[in-house]
């Protein structure tokens, strides 16, 4: 028979009751978690969001109440009232926060009862990610869930906090509105009364903020759901949110000095870590050629050094091969890594032909020589000025790669981050922040055989660089600058174009014609046209943050309903198919299916 709680009214959460309140009576109100009956004793451990307090029913104390907690499950609601009392000694669990007390309870009312859940409340539950998902609500009662969820909240309110207290007004942008190019596909949504148009849910606020700068509001921010259809990763999601903002007035260093000071306010009252300040500053091409990528995760050396000229004339095929081509030889030391068998060796090597190298050649430092498949090409006098050059001692391992330069950069980027993992070079609770500045403006995408915005379309050339626009867009480098955590992307943005001649240059230069650029865009020329502010921005991935912040591995474990890797939500069974009336009334009709199957 299930009760209700009236007359009994919650004095504590489960987590407060501790010593300080013995020989009180206490009522508190949640889940069961464990039943242990010891024959005369039932124990019952009683679980809410703060945690776990062991509860004693004594036949001697109440018969009824005992006979009661008998029949009790796990994940049963209960409403309890007794009496706090201290633990025998022997019966201390230091490992709870509760430990040294227990309530000897003399009222039970079962809220509500539970079916066996599918997987157990407990941190080391051993599930699959789709059967948490599923039943997304019961995997969120575990204590390790739930403290992501809290350090979201708390680097949400810091984030509304510090920019109000800079000066920045919080303004909500529209949800139905019309593509913003982030370089990703849009979610259309159908019109109904408009039929055969659609509206696009934002990849992000870019061009509203924009027009609230121009209508003077001169510092916004907002905490903002955006959507992108990209194929997803561990850290990408289709819907994610943003700690967008933009500010009037100001150059890069203006953006970039209030953003450092945001992230030291959020390490400090999440981590209470102190961050020096400024953040180390890299430049696109140096981070290309010293990490491989412009993410680098500077928590560890090993950075890539170029060999090319110091090789000119090996022996080497490999080496000979590239450099005839116009490539580049570049080599990574790894300290200690003579220390890596034989396979793990070939499995690096097979790493690097996955991601499109030729090979991965190596050298083993040990105290018998050099070992090695290239050991024999190389000259005594090369082994001396790569003795120099790499710093190399006993125990080193040297990666090489050989290949044009844009295949090295991005092969040894990733081997840098595999031998870095293997050597255990990354101590958790490390963060490394840094900017990459001087982004080209441009990309060339051999596909569409066109230039395309690297950033965004509205991010601004630097001055110095707005006469090569047109005749070499490959030299144009951009206003624009990405925050990096760990090796990730957290934050990105730029110093806007507010002049309507240069955007309109920019989307020339773009291939995006003046009626293409006056269909998607007519609004933000014509809004520039009347007295645009200079003016700049970022946006931060709040979920980036917070899951680095919270040492989770994946987007999943800090977004409260996440979508699988194919875009679905196994709980609701999101994305659906809809009525055929509802189709017939926004004038759709389904064509074809490809294969409809979530995963
Ligand atoms: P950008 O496209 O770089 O810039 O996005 C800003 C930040 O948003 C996060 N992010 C994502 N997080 C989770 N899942 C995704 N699919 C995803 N895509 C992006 C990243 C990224 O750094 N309007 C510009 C900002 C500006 O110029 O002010 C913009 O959206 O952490
Ligand atoms: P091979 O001459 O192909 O037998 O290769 C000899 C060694 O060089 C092997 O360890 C290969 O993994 C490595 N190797 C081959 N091509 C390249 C390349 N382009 N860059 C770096 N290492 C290479």
């Amino acid at each position: 028979m299930l009760e209700n709680m009236t007359g009994l009214k919650r004095t504590h959460y489960c987590g407060e009751v501790d010593e300080s309140l013995l020989e009180r009576e206490v009522a508190i109100m949640g889940w069961v978690q464990h039943r242990r009956d010891h024959g005369g004793l039932v124990f019952i451990d009683l679980r809410d969001r703060s945690g776990l307090l062991q509860t004693v029913f004594n036949p001697q104390e109440d018969e009824l109440t005992h006979q009661k907690s008998r029949d009790v499950r796990a994940e049963y609601v209960l409403a309890l009232r007794g009496r706090v009392r201290r633990r025998p000694d022997d019966m201390v669990n230091p490992k709870m926060k509760t430990g040294r007390v227990e309530v000897f309870i003399s009222e039970l009312r079962v809220l509500n009862v539970a079916q066996t859940p599918p997987f157990v409340v407990e941190d080391h539950a051993e599930v699959s990610e789709n059967v948490r998902l599923k039943h997304r609500y019961i995997d969120m009662r575990r204590p390790s869930v739930l403290k992501n969820f809290v350090m979201r909240h708390e680097v949400a309110r810091l984030t509304r906090d510090y920019f109000s207290d800079h000066g920045f007004l919080e303004v909500e942008t529209p949800v139905l509105t019309k593509s913003t190019p982030e370089g990703a596909r849009d979610y259309l949504v159908p019109s109904r009364v408009n039929q055969g148009c659609f509206y696009a849910l934002p990849q992000s606020p870019q061009l509203f903020k924009q027009l609230l700068m121009v209508a003077g509001f001169d510092r916004y921010c907002q905490i903002v759901k955006c959507f992108r259809d990209e194929d997803l990763r561990a850290d990408r999601q289709p819907e994610f949110t943003q700690v967008d903002l933009e500010m009037s007035f100001v150059e890069q260093d203006d953006v970039m000095d209030v953003l450092e000071g945001y992230m030291a306010l959020v390490f400090e009252k999440t981590l209470g870590l102190t961050l020096p300040r400024p953040f180390p500053r890299l430049t696109f091409d140096d981070s290309l050629r010293l990490y491989g990528n412009d993410r680098p995760d500077l928590r560890y050396g090993l950075e890539i050094v170029d060999l090319s000229g110091l090789l000119a004339d090996s022996e080497a095929k490999v080496f000979a091969e590239a450099l005839s081509r116009g490539g580049c030889i570049r080599a990574i030391r790894a300290p200690g890594a003579a220390c890596f068998s034989r396979k793990q060796l070939d499995d690096l090597a097979a790493f690097a032909v996955g991601l499109g190298a030729k090979g991965l050649a190596w050298i083993k430092i040990t105290a018998e020589g050099w070992q090695g498949p290239l050991v024999k090409f190389l000259a005594e006098g090369e082994k001396g000025a790569l003795s120099e050059a790499l710093k190399i001692q006993e125990g080193d391992v040297v990666f090489f790669g050989a290949d044009a330069a844009k295949i090295v950069a991005a092969v040894m980027g990733h081997v840098r981050e595999r031998v870095a993992r293997e050597l255990n070079l990354i101590r958790e609770g490390d963060f490394s922040l840094t900017w990459v500045t001087d982004f080209p403006m441009f990309e060339y995408d051999p596909e569409l055989k066109r230039w395309a915005a690297m950033h965004h379309p509205f991010t601004a050339p630097r001055d110095e660089d707005l006469a090569i626009l047109e005749s070499d867009p490959a030299r144009v480098r951009a206003k624009a600058y990405d925050l990096v955590l760990n090796g990730s992307e957290i934050g990105g943005g730029s110093i806007r174009i507010h002049r309507p001649d240069v955007q309109a240059r920019v989307f020339k230069a773009l291939g995006i014609d003046e009626t293409e650029a006056g269909e998607k865009f007519g609004f933000l020329l014509d809004a520039l046209a009347y007295g645009a502010p200079p003016h700049g921005g970022c946006a931060f991935g709040l979920d980036r943050l917070v899951m680095i912040l919270a040492g989770a591995s994946s987007l999943r474990d800090v977004i409260a309903f996440p979508k699988t890797q194919k875009g679905a939500c196994p709980l609701t069974e999101a994305p659906g198919q809809v009525d055929p009336r509802q189709l017939l009334e926004l004038g759709l009709r389904i064509e074809s299916k490809k294969d409809n199957s979530h995963g």
